[in-house]
């Protein structure tokens, strides 16, 4: 089959109509938001359903009961992510902008999460050494990776020791973002990044991994 721009946005909404409905309170989140300031950087519909299919095997013979995300904008992905997880699960989310966090707050609020997700304000690297002090390495099931692209390489060697044998991590933008992974190396320093990440991660001997042309790319690792 060949992979047309017209295809592959015909195959997308189809995703996203037949598999990835949002709620009425799950569709209204991003508008808010964006009234707020916070842009429309999220993950699509499809994507975020992705993460909840993900987050309800993710655990110990069922659903995620510990996850971690890195860049939590207004909750969107968290919300889908939560959703997935165990009832008594929790889910750990960063955000270093405390507008998006405020929002992120609110969406929790009005998806009745609160609860499940706590709201770390800060940034990844500074924040995880304190989530660290919290949680038993081996303890994670799943990490969902959205924060800055230029520490993705950092963020994974951070956290690799926190998941469980078997836990998943996953990165976003892991085939495209503002550039495309087609595009020439030495145009984009965080598409160099990513494919440099992508290409160490499929020959990583601490994990399996494979890349989901869903969305922007969510490159899924699972550690041995
Ligand atoms: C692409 S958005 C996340 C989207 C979100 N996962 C979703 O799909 O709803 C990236 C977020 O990461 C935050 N961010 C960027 N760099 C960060 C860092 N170093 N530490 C924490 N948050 C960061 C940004 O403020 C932004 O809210």
């Amino acid at each position: 089959m060949e992979m047309t721009a017209e295809r592959w946005k015909y195959l997308s909404e189809y995703m996203r109509e037949v598999f990835a409905r949002e709620d009425a309170v799950q569709s209204g989140v991003m508008a808010r938001a964006e009234r707020a300031g916070v842009p429309r950087i999220e993950v699509s519909p499809e994507t975020g359903k992705f993460l909840e299919v993900i987050a309800s095997i993710a655990g110990q013979g069922g659903p995620a009961k510990l996850a971690l995300e890195f860049g939590t904008l207004a909750g969107y992905s968290a919300v889908w992510i939560a959703r997935g997880m165990a009832k008594d699960g929790k889910l750990i989310t960063i955000e270093m902008s405390s507008t998006h966090a405020a929002q992120a707050a609110e969406t929790f609020r009005e998806c009745g999460l609160s609860e499940k997700i706590s709201i770390r304000p800060g940034r990844v690297l500074e924040v995880l050494p304190r989530i660290e002090k919290e949680i038993a390495p081996g303890s994670v099931d799943m990490v969902f990776i959205d924060a800055l692209k230029s520490e993705y390489p950092r963020y994974f060697e951070a956290v690799l020791p926190l998941v469980r044998s078997g836990g998943v991590i996953l990165f976003d933008n892991a085939l495209a973002s503002r550039w495309t992974m087609d595009m020439e190396p030495g145009r984009d320093a965080d598409r160099d990044t990513v494919d440099e990440l992508n290409r160490k991660l499929g020959s990583d001997q601490r994990v399996i991994a494979c890349c989901v042309p869903i969305g922007n790319g969510v490159t899924m690792v699972r550690k041995r």
